[in-house]
């Protein structure tokens, strides 16, 4: 992680706060496949809509939504054997991932708010941010990086936000988070901070501002939040 050479910038908005699957990189589908395979080894089937509802939600919990979906009661044990196997499949994919799979618009604009003089983090849900930030080759632009590893509380919980402000010594009304899921809205906006939807407007009702993707976004939107 590298600091931050250039001066912090005049406007209100001083730190940006990015989450990872689904904003930097486009991930959903490893998980979708990996969770497909495990739900089709206990007999049933995981469908497209269903890994939608999956976004921005930790392992543990996924996988509690996805055996309630099948029907099926696991001991915590089980649980925890299931959750590794669906892991060990994910990472496999995601350690074949390139820098080609970086979502449009994504290098331009880190590179561009981290020389306008923005503090960068990452605030994710996923245990496995390391590997996929180096795998993509983002790691780089992050000052600080805050994933599934460090919090104790899932998104709608602010906690990993809070952290990645706290880090990155800025006050909450400082930091514009940058999201795709709905939880991960709520989030930043409980944690006091600007959010920006990544995604439809109707479904991120809560953001400040909601564009398809980094690719439509430029230094000049922060300074008017
Ligand atoms: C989030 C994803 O970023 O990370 C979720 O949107 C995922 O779909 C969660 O379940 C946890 O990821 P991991 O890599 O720790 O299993
Ligand atoms: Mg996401």
């Amino acid at each position: 992680m590298q600091e931050n050479k250039y001066p912090e910038p005049s406007t209100s908005i001083k730190a940006c706060l990015f989450d990872l699957d689904g904003v930097l990189v486009d991930t959903a589908i490893y998980h979708y496949q990996a969770w497909k395979r495990l739900a089709n080894t206990m007999g049933f089937d995981f469908t497209e809509e269903q890994n939608e509802q999956l976004k921005g939600v930790s392992r543990v919990e996924s996988l509690n939504k996805i055996l309630s979906w099948g029907g099926i009661e696991k001991t915590d044990t089980e649980k925890e054997e299931l959750a590794t196997l669906k892991n060990s499949w994910y990472v496999d994919m995601i350690t074949k991932m390139t820098p080609a799979e970086v979502l449009p618009g994504t290098v331009d604009f880190l590179t561009e708010v981290h020389q306008a003089g923005y503090r960068l983090a990452l605030g994710s849900a996923s245990k496995n941010s390391g590997i996929i930030l180096e795998r993509t080759n983002l790691a780089h632009f992050f000052d600080e990086i805050v994933d599934g590893n460090m919090v104790t509380k899932s998104k709608p919980d602010p906690e990993v936000f809070l952290k990645g402000a706290e880090f990155l010594g800025f006050k909450p009304d400082e930091c514009v988070v940058f999201e795709d899921a709905v939880a991960g809205v709520e989030a930043a906006k409980r944690g006091g901070m600007k959010a920006i939807g990544i995604g439809e407007k109707s479904l991120l009702s809560q953001a400040d501002v909601v564009v398809s993707g980094l690719d439509k976004l430029t230094v000049e939107d922060l300074k008017k939040l």
